[in-house]
């Protein structure tokens, strides 16, 4: 039988306000710094209440549009919340394995509102399925988390029969390490627009029980990596964090975007698909030619109306004389290096990063000239690592505060609540790594704002 939700006791609160989880990429930190970014940029109001390796519990002043999970780079998936409980509940249930508690949190979740606005088939079985996130909590729910996916899967369907529905739990193969179904899953389902995937993310104190309202689509990303007309697979950023430093750039509609470096033009696209203004300068006249025809194919592929670019051949390190408009946000990824058969030893790792200073340096003072003010430049430094273990990094910071630019904390300016108790740390980081594991020299992202003194 169908029980309506009474809204008291184990429940912290049913939830009318807009709470929603985020979840993320494997570079959390980068993904944290995008959304906060493109929510400050799109003029949203919010609060962070929990920050995990795995998923991020946002307050946000007006409901979110779940399209914008496709202008965000680092984000997989974004869950609405239809209440929290308390973490310590999940755990008297399921560490201590006490009974009652188990029964009182079956009782406190609303498995009736969610299995209401999950559809009856029309033929055979409706799907359903649930994905388990953990943050670093006192609790081993990394062991326990494929047990709390039954639980909640099967309570769910247990209140789906009471409803007369007739559905199937999706299940995970075997060898599945983390109880997640993965965005592919999800978009072949059709479990968004079904309101049928439920998330449970667990925190230090409270657990958000959500329902996924968007999930990336990794075919389009791989689309525009892989399908687009002119590709260069050593030396290009991969879409995804292209996106990711257009976004951290404050890029939006109609704003004058440039990435000076541009090769084939991969972080142009994502300008491009961000309805920004878009300019491209390249020394080398193949890769001019070469972004010119990629954005052309962007503009098609995604019928951009009134799309607006230009690829420039010129040098980066004289652009003054070579643009005509103020511009209002940079990102760009500049020579990092030559490609690396093998991990360097630290005194060639310094002597590849000191031989790219004149050109960063040179390159920095021109973007300070074109920037309007106010303007922001993302820029990729090399990060080397080394047989010793110790990464080498280029002085960016130290040469872009001479030129007169000021380096951006971009979580500083957040309203972290005391759940999200990293927050202290989190607000001092100015620099983001992105390097895998296979990657001789990865990427240091800086941020950098023109502030007129
Ligand atoms: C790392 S690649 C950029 C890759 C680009 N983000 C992409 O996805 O294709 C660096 C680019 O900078 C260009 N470059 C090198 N020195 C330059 C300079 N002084 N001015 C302008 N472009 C330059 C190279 O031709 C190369 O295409």
């Amino acid at each position: 039988m169908s029980r309506s939700h009474p809204c008291s006791c184990a429940v912290m609160s049913c939830v009318d306000e807009n709470f929603y989880c985020f979840v993320c990429g494997k570079n959390w930190k980068l993904s944290l710094a995008e959304v906060t970014s493109f929510l400050q940029t799109h003029d949203h109001k919010f609060e962070v209440h929990e920050i995990s390796r795995t998923f991020f519990t946002f307050k946000t002043d007006v409901p979110l549009n779940p399209t914008i999970i496709d202008a965000l780079g680092g984000i997989l998936k974004i869950a609405k919340v239809a209440t929290f409980v308390p973490t310590q509940q999940l755990a008297d249930a399921f560490v201590k394995e006490d009974k009652q508690a188990k029964l009182q949190l079956k009782n406190s979740l609303p498995l009736d509102v969610l299995a209401s606005k999950m559809p009856q088939a029309s033929s055979g079985k409706a799907v359903f399925g649930v994905s388990v996130y953990w943050a670093e909590t006192p609790f081993p729910f990394n062991k326990l988390a494929h047990t709390v996916h039954r639980f909640l899967g099967s309570s769910l369907k247990d209140e789906l029969k009471a409803q007369d529905k007739k559905t199937r739990f999706m299940g995970f193969p075997r060898r599945r390490e983390h109880p997640h179904l993965t965005a592919v899953e999800v978009l072949k389902k059709g479990l968004v627009e079904d309101n049928a995937e439920i998330l449970l993310c667990i925190g230090k104190n409270k657990t958000a029980i959500a329902n996924t309202v968007a999930v990336h689509n990794p075919f389009e990303f791989q689309k525009r990596d892989v399908e687009k007309p002119v590709q260069r697979k050593i030396f290009a950023i991969p879409p995804r964090i292209a996106k990711i430093v257009v976004n951290l750039s404050h890029c939006t509609a109609d704003k004058v975007f440039l990435d000076p470096f541009c090769g084939v033009g991969t972080i142009l696209q994502e300008a491009l698909l961000a309805r920004a203004k878009v300019i491209g300068v390249d020394l080398n006249r193949w890769c001019v030619d070469a972004a010119r025809r990629n954005l052309s194919w962007i503009e098609r592929e995604y019928s951009l109306e009134d799309a607006n670019f230009a690829v420039l051949q010129g040098d980066a390190r004289h652009l003054t004389s070579k643009l005509r408009e103020p511009i209002d946000c940079i990102a760009t990824e500049p020579d990092l290096g030559p490609a690396l058969r093998q991990v360097p030893t630290e005194a060639y790792a310094v002597k590849l990063v000191n031989k790219l200073k004149p050109l960063f340096g040179d390159f920095l003072s021109e973007a300070y000239h074109v920037l309007r003010e106010n303007g922001y430049l993302v820029v990729v430094a090399p990060f080397v690592k080394t047989r010793a273990g110790k990464p080498v990094t280029m002085n960016l910071q130290e040469m872009a505060l001479k030129v007169g630019f000021k380096i951006v904390k971009p979580l500083q300016t957040v309203f972290f609540t005391q759940d999200s108790s990293a927050a202290p740390s989190l607000k001092e980081l100015s620099t983001f790594v992105d390097v895998d594991e296979h990657h001789k020299i990865g990427r240091e992202i800086h941020i950098l704002q023109k502030i007129k003194v």
